[in-house]
């Protein structure tokens, strides 16, 4: 059991689907709360520096999500599995392009507000890569325009993110079906998720 897999085939992710979909589900969390309450602090110096955390990990996000869809482009992708309706497939697979829109989009309207404010605050990911403007308008005008565009698109997408993950937990607590475990890794193939199958249903004795 376990994944040794690098790429997904026709019933399980490979490790690196897994990877990418996790250190990014990770910062894209983070990338929200950190958003969310750094808005909200008074205390300035504390404010500037959790924006440039806020800005890097972003970029991170962006750059991870560029390779993690010429990954995906490049694999096969799992199959739904059985007993899943036309409409609940749909809705999964609306939602998941949703979700890869986010993760271009939100950046990159992130990006759009630090090139169009009059502050032009330099951007620098993580105090090593410099990152340059977006060739946009400079004004108060634009920034706020790129600003309510940024949280709004930032809270939709963690309301679809939600739904996500909580269809992840239907399928593994009421269905009882692989989705949330071949997304952890869990039974790299359909023979090792038989296996465990016969093991669980196998007498004691049996078992070794
Ligand atoms: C997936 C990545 C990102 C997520 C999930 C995210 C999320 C958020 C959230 C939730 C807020 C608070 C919105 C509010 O309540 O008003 C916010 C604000 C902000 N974000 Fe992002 N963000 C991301 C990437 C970026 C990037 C790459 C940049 C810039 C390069 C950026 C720049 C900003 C700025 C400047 C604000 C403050 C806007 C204001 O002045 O109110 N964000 N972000
Ligand atoms: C704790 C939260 C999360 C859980 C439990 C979760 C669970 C899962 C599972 C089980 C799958 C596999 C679905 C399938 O096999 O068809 C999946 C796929 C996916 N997840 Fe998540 N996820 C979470 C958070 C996120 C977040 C925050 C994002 C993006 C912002 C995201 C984006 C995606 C995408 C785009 C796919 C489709 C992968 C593909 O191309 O097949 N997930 N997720």
């Amino acid at each position: 059991m376990g994944c040794t897999m690098l790429r997904n085939d026709a019933q399980s992710y490979g490790v690196v689907t897994i990877l990418f979909h996790w250190i990014i589900a990770l910062i894209f969390i983070g990338q929200m709360l950190l958003g969310y309450l750094m808005v909200r602090t008074s205390d300035f110096a504390l404010q500037f520096n959790l924006f440039q955390w806020h800005k890097s990990f972003g970029f991170m996000i962006l750059a991870l999500s560029g390779l993690r869809v010429l990954w995906r482009m490049a694999n096969p992708r799992p199959r739904d599995p059985d007993g899943m309706g036309y409409l609940e497939r749909l809705a999964a697979h609306v939602a998941h392009g949703l979700l890869y829109l986010a993760l271009f989009l939100v950046p990159l309207t992130g990006w759009a507000i630090a090139s169009s404010s009059p502050l032009q605050i330099p951007t620098y990911a993580f105090n090593l890569i410099v990152i340059p403007p977006l060739p946009l308008a400079i004004s108060d005008q634009a920034e706020a325009f790129w600003t309510v565009s940024h949280a709004y698109l930032a809270y939709l997408s963690a309301f679809v993110a939600t739904a996500h993950m909580l269809a992840a937990l239907h399928h593994h607590f009421w269905k009882k079906d692989a989705v949330l475990l071949r997304m952890l890794g869990w039974y790299s193939t359909a023979h090792d998720r038989q296996h465990a199958e016969q093991l669980r249903s196998a007498p004691k004795d049996v078992q070794s």
